[in-house]
């Protein structure tokens, strides 16, 4: 595998990039002077509390959430989002806004093409919208930014009142919206894959998934089974966000109104991303994991608002990383990686042989893209060998390849900052997102692709369908690009170009940034699928 520069672009590519797309690097640069790092466009946020002893609480894995009912048609989950006080850093109470008040929310595990119905309440003081990440799931099911669940909490209505009722959004925000409870239908026929939960109401995704509305959500089916990957205890999911904390021990966020019903969009020192100081992995900060001397499965999710990861085992294991899936599943062959990066929403599948290691060893999982604490994510201690004769097999599963010169339309899109409303903010082709305007109408069936431009670093992400990644600049897909993704990580002043095969149902979905401040200060587009 060739090793990637661990700073990101090579000077190579970023040459490259730059006489592909004739972007100076000068653009924008006096705005963001201080991009907290040279790893992601963002920047810190310093907690105002002693951080903890890194590598001192247990690993915690979020529970799962079994279904309320079950029939022939669909399994039923019930969701309340609500307030809760939870303890992330020892000794310090905080309050979060959580999928049935834990942060993450519980984990949910469907198999491929049944039917998951998922009903929300929302008892929180604004209105919310649910985005299954990764989930082909049918337009009025997606989330789309103004879809509101309103709240249950009927007092809180003169504060919303100027939010029409699903704007836009035709016959399709109907059910019970009203009663602050809403059911999204996930047909879920899709490959296996590790998909998210989150909220997604425009303007204000960046401060509500900070409080807390994230979870896991996996999809299985019987090519993985087949595999007898590593499972049950030996399959971790690790979630990975990024928090700072006010000196009362609540969540600190810069946004420029608190209430999340006013006027959206962060301070203006922020409005590149919001980096916390504490590492948390499923909602703990720095924990340690105790493990057997086996092969482990590792499903690792980016869930910060605005990180980059460059993740790599400290020592390496033997074999180093063994790549088996990404955002859109298993890939057709294993990889093997000495570091994988993973920008904000991406996920990664991984093996890693902790059986290689004598007993007690300590294996740091290290970010490379951070500094000092932010320059490490968790630890495993490793156990007694316990025999494990698991050996990856050599073939994952069958991918097609789309064929770019097949390709019904190639469209550009430019993701660059400019002003919103007299602010500084994140547009698409020089405009902010609005729910009336189609950027594009790609038709059912049909494989499309898409040129991205980036000024910045820009994780693109595409709702309804997967894509595959054809090119960076003058050059071939990045060593973390295979398989079908949903995300793909732009680096400043970078082109890349992709294909995505539109299918499965007809409608208006978006595609924006995912760098939750970027989306949130309007980097967001519609396109609607057509038969
Ligand atoms: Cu994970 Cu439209 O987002
Ligand atoms: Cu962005």
């Amino acid at each position: 595998m060739t090793r990637v520069s661990r700073r990101g672009l090579t000077r190579r590519t970023f040459i490259g990039a730059s006489l592909a797309t004739g972007i100076g690097l000068g653009i924008g640069i006096p705005l963001f002077r201080d991009l907290g790092g040279s790893s992601s466009t963002g920047n810190q946020l310093r907690s105002e509390l002693p951080l903890p002893q890194l590598f001192t609480q247990p690993f915690r894995v979020p529970p799962v959430l079994e279904p309320s009912r079950t029939d022939a048609d669909a399994d039923y989950y019930d969701i309340t989002q609500t307030a809760a006080t939870a303890s992330i850093l020892p000794g310090v109470k905080t309050t979060i806004w959580g999928y049935n008040g834990i942060f993450p929310g519980p984990t949910i595990n469907s198999r491929r093409a049944r039917t998951s119905v998922v009903t929300h309440t929302n008892n929180l003081p604004v209105p919310t919208v649910v985005h299954l990440h990764g989930g082909r799931t049918p337009h009025d099911s997606d989330g789309y930014p103004i879809d509101y669940v309103f709240p249950t909490d009927r007092s809180y209505l003169n504060e919303y009142l100027h939010l029409s009722h699903g704007v836009g959004m035709g016959d399709s925000a109907t059910g019970d919206t009203s009663e602050g409870r809403r059911s999204y239908h996930y047909p879920l026929d899709q490959r296996a894959a590790m998909l998210w939960y989150h909220d997604h109401r425009m303007d204000f995704t960046g401060p509500s998934v900070w409080r807390g509305l994230a979870g896991m959500h996996f999809v299985r089916d019987e090519e993985e089974d087949a595999l007898r990957l590593p499972s049950g205890a030996r399959e971790l999911p690790i979630m990975i966000t990024d928090r700072s904390f006010n000196s009362d021990g609540s969540l600190s966020y810069p946004s420029i109104d608190g209430s999340l019903v006013g006027k959206a969009g962060v301070t203006s020192a922020f409005v590149p991303g919001v980096l916390g100081d504490v590492m948390l992995v499923n909602g703990t900060p720095w924990p340690r994991a105790r493990v057997d001397g086996a092969v482990y499965r590792l499903r690792v999710l980016n869930a910060c608002n605005a990180r980059r990861l460059d993740v790599r085992f400290d020592p390496q294991p033997e074999g180093a990383i063994t790549q088996i899936g990404t955002d859109g599943g298993l890939l057709a062959a294993p990889l093997s990686h000495e570091h994988f990066e993973l920008a904000p929403a991406q996920r990664a599948d991984l093996l890693v042989d902790f059986s290689s290691f004598r007993p007690g060893t300590s294996v740091t999982l290290l970010n490379d893209f951070g500094d000092g604490n932010m320059s490490q994510v968790m630890r495993f201690v490793v156990g007694d060998a316990v025999g494990d004769a698991f050996k990856t097999p050599d073939v994952l599963s069958t991918i097609d390849t789309l064929n770019p010169a097949r390709a019904a339309v190639t469209r550009t899109f430019r993701f660059e900052s400019g002003d919103v409303e007299h602010m500084k903010g994140w547009l698409i082709d020089g405009k902010p997102f609005s729910p009336d305007d189609i950027t594009a109408a790609p038709k059912l069936g049909t494989v499309e692709v898409w040129r991205l431009v980036a000024d910045f670093h820009h994780p693109i992400h595409l709702h309804l369908n997967p894509f595959q990644v054809l090119s960076r600049g003058i050059g071939g897909p990045g060593a973390f690009d295979a398989g079908w993704k949903d995300t793909i990580d732009l680096r400043p002043a970078e082109e890349a170009a992709i294909a995505v095969r539109f299918d499965g149902y007809a409608g208006k979905y978006v595609f924006h940034c995912h760098n939750l401040e970027h989306e949130d200060m309007a980097m967001m587009a519609n396109f609607s699928t057509h038969h």
